[in-house]
Order: C-alpha cells, then structure tokens, then sequence
C-alpha cells in the first residue's frame, strides 16, 4: 500500500510542486488548503502532470475539528509537511496577530493531532530568515540565529522552537526543519507555477510582469550594497529541486532508525547571485529585456546571503541541479501560461 501523506498549504507555490514529487515517487496525498492564497484549480494542474488527482479538502488548519475530520475521513496519514502559512513580510508587519494565529495555531494544531492520529513525523517549511544579516557566508545551520526583523520571520523561529519542545516532551514524533533560501521558477510542464496575487513583491514575479508588459519596469531595491555590482545577493534555488528535498527528508523521517528526532537542513545551491546577475540570468535565457532601474533601497532587505548546503548534500544526499537559466526560462514559460488563461 503507498504511504499516505498530508501536505498542508498543497495547493500553494512550493506545496503544488511538492504534492507533484510525491506523487511521482509513489506517496498518496492528501491536500489541505484554505484557498487564501491559491486556487482550487491548482489540483488540475497537479493531475495533468502526474495522472493522478490527489485528494483535495479545503479547509482551516486554525480549525482543530477540521483537521480531526479530516484524519478520520482519511486514516493512515503517516506524515505530514506543513507549508501552510501565511508568508508576505510586509503584511506581517501590519497584521502580526493574523500571522502568528496562522502559521503558529496550524502547527499547533497539527501536532496536537499527530499522537492522535498516529503520524511519525512532519516536515516543517522554515526559511533562511531566521539567520538575519549572516556574519559570513556561506552559511550553515550552525550559524547563530538572530532576532527577527518581522513576526512573519518571527513565526518561523518560533515555529522551530515549538517543534523541538514538543518533541524534547516525549511526543512520539519526528521533524525536519527544511530552512528555504530563494524558492524560484515553476515546474517545465508550466501547468503550475506562483501566483501572486496582486502586485508581486518577490523579484522574480515582479521580473516575469515586468518583462511580459503587466508592470512597467522593475524596480532594482539599492545598487550602494556592499557587492561587486552593489545590488544585493540571494541564494535562488528552483521550486523543482527544493519540492524533491521534501520527498528525500520524508523517506528520511519515517525510514530512518537512527535519526535525531529533530533535524535541520538549509536547501539551497550554494551560490549568490545578485539581482542584476538574475535579470541577466533571464535575458540570457528567454531572449526578452527586462526594463528596470535602479530605485532605492527596500527598508529591512539583507545585504547577502547564501547557503552553505553541505548538510544536505552529505546526509540527505540532495542536491539543487537546476541551472539558472533553465529556472529562468521555466518562469517565464509559467508567466506566459498565466497571462494567456
Ligand atoms: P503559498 O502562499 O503559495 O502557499 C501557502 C498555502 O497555504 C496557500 O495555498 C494558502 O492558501 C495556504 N494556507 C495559508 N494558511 C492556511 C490555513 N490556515 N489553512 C489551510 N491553508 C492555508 O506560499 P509558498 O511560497 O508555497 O510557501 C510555503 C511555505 O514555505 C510557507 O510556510 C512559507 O512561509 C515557507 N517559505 C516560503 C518561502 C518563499 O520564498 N516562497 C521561503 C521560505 C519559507
Ligand atoms: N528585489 C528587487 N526588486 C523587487 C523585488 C525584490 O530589487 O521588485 C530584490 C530585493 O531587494 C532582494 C531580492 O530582490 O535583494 C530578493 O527579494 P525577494 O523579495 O524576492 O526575497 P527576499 O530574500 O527579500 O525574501 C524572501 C521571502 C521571505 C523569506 C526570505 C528567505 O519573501 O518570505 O526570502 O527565505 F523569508
């Protein structure tokens, strides 16, 4: 029988691509989504790349009776990855108290029901905003964490450290703390993809408008950095690659014998671009000019950074493979099939 699993947040940006690895790897899943920033017909998508419609519940993790119908309506769930969050910095500092009752009252709720309902183990989806303004980089998870810079950050390492207490108090669980870099690019099939809604506030969203004519240029937040081309440098890693290492870390989770109940992993390519080498990157590899110009700084942004993704490479033998420009043209191809639907 294929091991069944629960992917909160399934019909989002990295969940869609995620639900797709599953599934071509054998897993049966299950999706919950509220559709607060994703739409149904996401679960289309999934079923015309891989065959199979996974179930779809739509539905609140804040809501504990949902989620308990939900186990009982599917039994068998062995794991879950929890991408189900609500993730746009800025609003996080005009609304901290829907932030932290989303992303803190799903994960609360989820592990509550895990002993319950007899689920190994959750893959978490953190993110490199817990490390700030790194000392130096590369950067590896033993790099120190620095406070928060916006409750949605701030959710993240509380996140973290919720998990590690719970599983310090004799739950029987494990976790995987999956710390994401730049997730960029969508699957090659261009049957899913992001979907920002309203203006992006992510460079590369913002890129494929500009480029397609929906935005008229894109606006370079600072070239006065201390970088060799003066704009700020991110580790970007395809959605593609980044949605196989959940695949990996839960075999790893529920396989491994002689794991630590809680590990933790940066998922990244190991290398900094800034965001003028990435519009380069697109031009490149699409043919099409990006119209830009450089603007001021964006309050809060941090200078560089980027992984040090050794760890994953070495244990859960997972590598981002992705070349830059192929992601590249991937977004693009996605921003066409947005803007012809
Ligand atoms: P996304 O917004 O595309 O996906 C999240 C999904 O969760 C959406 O479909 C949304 O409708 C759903 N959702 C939100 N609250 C819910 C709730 N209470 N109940 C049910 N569904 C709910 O975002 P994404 O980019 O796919 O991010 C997935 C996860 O990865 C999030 O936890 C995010 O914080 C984390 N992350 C993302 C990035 C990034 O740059 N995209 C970086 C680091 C970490
Ligand atoms: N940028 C621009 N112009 C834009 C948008 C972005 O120049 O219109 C620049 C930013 O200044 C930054 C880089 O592009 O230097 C990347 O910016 P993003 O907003 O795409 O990504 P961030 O690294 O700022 O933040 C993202 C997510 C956060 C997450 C963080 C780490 O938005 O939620 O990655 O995972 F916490």
């Amino acid at each position: 029988m294929k091991t069944k699993i629960l992917v909160t947040g399934g019909t989002g940006y990295i969940g869609s691509h995620t639900v797709v690895e599953l599934q071509q790897a054998g897993y049966d899943v299950v999706i919950i989504d509220n559709l607060s920033n994703s739409n149904a017909a996401v679960v289309d998508g999934i079923e015309a790349i891989t065959g199979i419609r996974p179930a779809f519940v739509e539905g609140d993790c804040t809501d504990l009776d949902t989620l308990r119908t939900l186990f009982r309506e599917h039994p068998g769930i062995k794991g879950i990855i929890n991408f189900a969050a609500s993730k746009a910095v800025g609003e996080s500092v005009q609304k901290p108290l829907l932030y932290y009752r989303n992303n803190l009252v799903t994960l609360i709720n989820l592990l509550t029901l895990m002993p319950e309902f007899d689920v190994k183990g959750v893959v978490f989806s953190s993110s490199c905003t817990v490390y700030g303004e790194p000392d130096r980089n590369p950067i590896d998870e033993t790099a120190p964490i620095k406070p928060a810079t916006s409750p949605y950050g701030n959710t993240k390492q509380i996140s973290e450290e919720i998990i590690r207490d719970y599983v310090a108090s004799g739950a029987p669980i494990k976790s995987i703390l999956l710390r994401y870099f730049n997730p960029v690019g969508a699957h090659p099939s261009a049957l899913i993809g992001e979907l920002p809604l309203g203006v992006p506030q992510n460079l590369v969203p913002y890129l494929t408008q500009a480029a397609a004519g929906i935005r008229p240029e894109l606006t370079v937040f600072g070239d006065d950095y201390n970088t060799p081309d003066g704009s700020c440098i991110r580790d970007y890693i395809d959605v593609v690659d980044l949605a196989k290492a959940h695949v990996i870390a839960m075999e790893r989770m529920l396989d491994g014998k002689d794991t630590e109940p809680v590990e933790v992993f940066n998922l990244g390519t190991g290398r900094g671009l800034s965001v003028l080498e990435l519009i380069s990157a697109f031009e490149r590899a699409t043919g099409v000019k990006v119209p830009h110009k450089i603007g001021p700084r964006r309050a809060g942004d941090i200078e560089k950074i980027w992984a040090d993704p050794k760890r994953a490479n070495e244990v859960l033998g997972w590598k981002a493979e992705a070349d830059i420009e192929d992601t590249m043209r991937n977004a693009w191809a996605w921003q066409q099939h947005v803007t012809k639907h």
